[in-house]
C-alpha cells in the first residue's frame, strides 16, 4: 500500500519545473488584452513572488509566507479590478503556459482545477 502521497510540487518536478511554468506564463500575461495592462512593466519581482507562492500552494517549501507573512491573496488583489473575464484569461495563459512547458494533459486539468477555486475568488468586480 502506498504510504503517502506526493505533493503536486514534486509530482510537477519541483523547483526547476515551478521556474519554467512561472517564466512561460509572464509574457502571456503581458500580452493579454485583458491581463497586461494591470501588472508594471517591470514584471521580474511578481515572477519571484509568484514562484514563492505558487511553490507552496502546491505544497513544497513555505517561500512565500516565509517572506511575505500571510498571503492574504484575496486582499492582496482588492487594488485590481478583478472580472470574471479576467479570472478566465488568468486560467487561460497558466493552462497555456502549463502546456508551452510539457506539462501533460491530465496533470495539467489537476493544476487548473487546483488554481480556478482561487482565480474565481478574487474576483471583486462585475463583468463590464
Ligand atoms: C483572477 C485573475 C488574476 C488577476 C487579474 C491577477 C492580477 C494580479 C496583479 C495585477 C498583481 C499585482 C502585480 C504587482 O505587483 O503590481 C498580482 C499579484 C499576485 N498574484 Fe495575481 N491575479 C489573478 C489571479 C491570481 C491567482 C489565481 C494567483 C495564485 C493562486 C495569483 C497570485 C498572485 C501573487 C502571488 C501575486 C504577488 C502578491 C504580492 O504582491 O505579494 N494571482 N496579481
Amino acid at each position: 500500500m502506498e504510504r503517502y502521497h506526493k505533493t503536486l510540487y514534486e509530482v510537477l518536478g519541483g523547483e526547476a519545473a515551478i521556474r519554467r511554468i512561472v517564466e512561460a506564463f509572464y509574457p502571456k500575461v503581458q500580452a493579454h488584452p485583458l491581463l497586461g495592462p494591470l501588472f508594471p512593466e517591470n514584471i521580474f519581482p511578481v515572477m519571484e513572488k509568484q514562484y514563492m507562492f505558487l511553490t507552496q500552494f502546491f505544497g513544497g517549501p513555505m517561500l512565500y509566507s516565509d517572506e511575505y507573512g500571510h498571503p492574504m491573496m484575496r486582499a492582496r488583489h482588492m487594488p485590481f479590478e478583478i472580472t470574471p473575464e479576467r479570472a478566465e484569461a488568468w486560467l487561460s495563459c497558466m493552462r497555456d503556459a502549463l502546456t508551452e512547458v510539457g506539462v501533460p494533459e491530465d496533470l495539467r486539468s489537476v493544476v487548473i482545477d487546483r488554481l480556478s477555486g482561487p482565480a474565481h475568488h478574487f474576483v471583486n468586480t462585475p463583468s463590464s
